[in-house]
């Protein structure tokens, strides 16, 4: 081995790692100067209030580490909300951890439980950090079919990738990038898989406010006798507009959260500590019409972005909740060219629409089951979501 061989021999965790197709997909549509609608990245302003709280904060200088788990009056909010919003029988701020964004929060909880020769269930269409950080632990990831918004948990087929060495599920609710929501019936059901096999559950619920069709989030964790076993993780990027900031949290049994907490103080030490001040603006100042006004301005975008599509001649099942539509382009691939494949697609898009999306094969194990589906993300300014539009209808009607 050369010296250059021994400077890039990466440790073998971090080597199927690559820059991630959606991100080279945001630099291909910047060079066009098109409209993203690739990265979930969530482009609307972050409210006032928390803005001029984490002012306040930096100019008090809350600038010096915090606790590891967080701010005792932050986590004090979040056990509120964990036990009023989520219905969560958690008791104490001991079971509520702050980290790094819900992802921080993710990578603590994985850390903590798996290592090699631990398996992993993720259901498919799949959110690829998940994957890839529980892939990052050493454990070997399982993955189950799901399918989409309108498409039922199937235990048997959950059931049959179980194995004895299988720890932990991966449930995320509202899902990316297929906008399912899991109901009541199909969270029993996986509840009783759960205890049968003696499994922890990661729950993801980072969408758990956007929600269409009268769809009802219900947290896995408030079932009867599911919060011993349930990591509840959710956080403040998405549903405030606020995904740089990097703030999430999670909530469970103590003795977990505690592990979780270590982790994190290993890992990060403790999550930014003014910006922990300035989202206690979340429960202090701001009331449910911030959140109705939400719900209701992120249907009128799904109104538009699935309208749009299908006016197209894609097939568009109508997402949930979360802000993706997972399209599926192969009515089109007799009556247009550039839509062999999702790769091909979403250049396609890129050049003739000047939009950004992201290729099915991004989600699933196997990418013949995404190559033809393309992930359009609904969660940007009304403006430039409408002028995305009309730059499809353009490009497809002209
Ligand atoms: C399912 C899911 N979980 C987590 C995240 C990231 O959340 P955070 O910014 O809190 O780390 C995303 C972002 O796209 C996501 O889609």
């Amino acid at each position: 081995m050369d010296s250059t061989d021994r400077l890039f021999s990466f440790a073998r965790r971090a080597q199927p790692l690559e820059k991630s197709h959606i991100r080279a997909i945001s630099d291909k549509v910047k060079a066009v100067d098109g409209i993203n609608l690739g990265q979930g990245i969530c482009d609307l302003p972050t409210p006032e209030p928390i803005k001029e709280r984490t002012k306040a904060a930096v100019d008090a200088n809350k600038s010096i580490y915090s606790h590891h788990a967080g701010i005792e009056p932050l986590r004090e909010h979040i056990l509120a909300k964990a036990q009023t919003v989520n219905d969560l029988p958690a008791r104490s701020i001991e079971e509520v951890v702050v980290g790094v964004g819900s992802t921080g929060v993710f990578v603590t909880a994985a850390m903590a439980l798996l290592e090699a020769g631990d398996e992993a269930v993720l259901f498919e269409p799949f959110y690829g950090y998940h994957r890839n950080i529980l892939e990052l632990t050493g454990a070997t990831v399982c993955t189950v079919p799901l399918g989409g918004p309108d498409d039922t948990f199937d235990p048997a087929v959950f059931e049959a990738a179980v194995t004895d060495r299988t720890k932990v599920v991966v449930v995320n609710t509202p899902a990316n990038p297929s906008g399912k929501v899991w109901t009541r019936g199909e969270l029993e059901s996986l509840l009783n898989l759960l205890q049968r096999h003696d499994l922890i559950a990661l729950t993801d619920e980072i969408y758990e406010y956007m929600l269409y069709d009268n769809a009802e989030h219900l947290s896995l964790g408030s079932l009867p006798d599911a919060y011993e076993r349930t990591i509840t993780i959710s956080g403040f990027s998405k549903a405030y507009n606020m995904t740089g900031w990097r703030l999430g949290y999670g909530v469970g049994p103590e003795p977990l959260i505690e592990q979780m907490g270590l982790v994190n103080d290993l890992l990060y030490i403790c999550a930014p500590r003014p910006l922990q001040h300035g989202v206690l603006a979340v429960f202090e100042e701001m009331d449910k019409a911030y959140l109705d006004n939400l719900q209701r301005d992120y249907a009128e975008r799904r109104r538009r972005m699935c309208e749009t599509l299908e006016a197209e001649g894609f097939d568009v099942p109508w997402p949930k909740g979360a802000y993706y539509a997972l399209a599926d382009f192969s009515p089109l691939q007799d009556v247009r060219p550039g839509f062999a494949d999702d790769l091909e697609a979403t250049e396609t898009m890129i050049r003739e629409a000047r939009v950004g999306c992201v290729t099915g094969r991004s989600f699933y194990d196997d990418p013949a089951d995404g190559a033809t589906k393309l992930r359009f993300c609904f969660g940007k300014e009304m403006d430039d979501l409408k002028q995305a539009c009309r730059q499809i209808r353009n490009a497809f009607e002209t």
